[in-house]
């Protein structure tokens, strides 16, 4: 099957260890000013091994971690047992056990996510995360650009596309910058964006 998974549930145990071992001040130094420095209620989607959602709940924040694919997110869970992160198995683009909850977040962050999503998904996906980001909060996103890896799905997503789809939704675009690979692969770029929800 040729999904926006594909190629995570059979390398999730080297995966775990390859995401674990990227500085999260390296990966997100772009947007890091946008974290708040007192609690707040962040939501991963996305989120691997559990990294990023680690380091907040360090700094103080309770975080929901969205992990679509069963054996990264129950790695992720035994790596990082913390009582402030609450993990859920759900994904994109509808996110429904998400919004089923009925809550907002200060911070929503999918890093590395939103390429393996088509055209069609991420149209459905932006009102999805929108609806999520609370009055004066931000969503940060990455798009991977380069090569695709064997048996990855994914789609040179571009920056300008993003931010109009974000701001149909009401969030403003703070950040559009264009970085190298902290993985050191000098054939990958990534465009970090963040966006500031500035209407209801
Ligand atoms: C490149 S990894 C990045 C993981 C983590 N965010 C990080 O920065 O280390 C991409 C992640 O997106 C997840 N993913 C793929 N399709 C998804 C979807 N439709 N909804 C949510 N997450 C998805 C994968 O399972 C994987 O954990």
């Amino acid at each position: 099957m040729t999904d926006s998974t594909a190629g995570y549930a059979n390398e999730a145990s080297t995966l775990l260890k390859t995401y674990e071992a990227i500085a999260v001040e390296d990966i997100h130094r772009p947007v890091w000013h946008l974290i708040p420095r007192t609690p707040a209620r962040l939501l991963d989607i996305g989120a691997g091994s559990g990294r990023d959602a680690a380091a907040f709940a360090a700094m103080g924040h309770r975080v929901v971690a969205v992990e679509p694919v069963d054996a990264l997110r129950e790695g992720a869970r035994k790596l990082h047992p913390s009582p402030h992160i609450e993990w859920l198995a759900d994904g994109l683009p509808g996110l429904a056990v998400v919004r089923a909850r009925d809550e907002m977040f200060d911070v929503v962050v999918a890093t590395a996510v939103w390429m393996h999503l088509d055209a069609a998904q991420r149209a459905q996906a932006m009102p999805a995360v929108a609806s999520l980001v609370a009055p004066g909060g931000v969503l940060i996103l990455s798009l991977r650009h380069g090569p695709v890896p064997a048996g990855r799905r994914m789609f040179d997503v571009s920056a300008e596309e993003t931010i109009a789809l974000a701001a149909r939704e009401g969030l403003a675009c703070v950040v559009n910058t264009v970085t190298g690979s902290v993985q050191a692969q000098p054939d990958v770029t990534w465009t970090r964006l963040a966006f500031r929800r500035t209407s209801p």
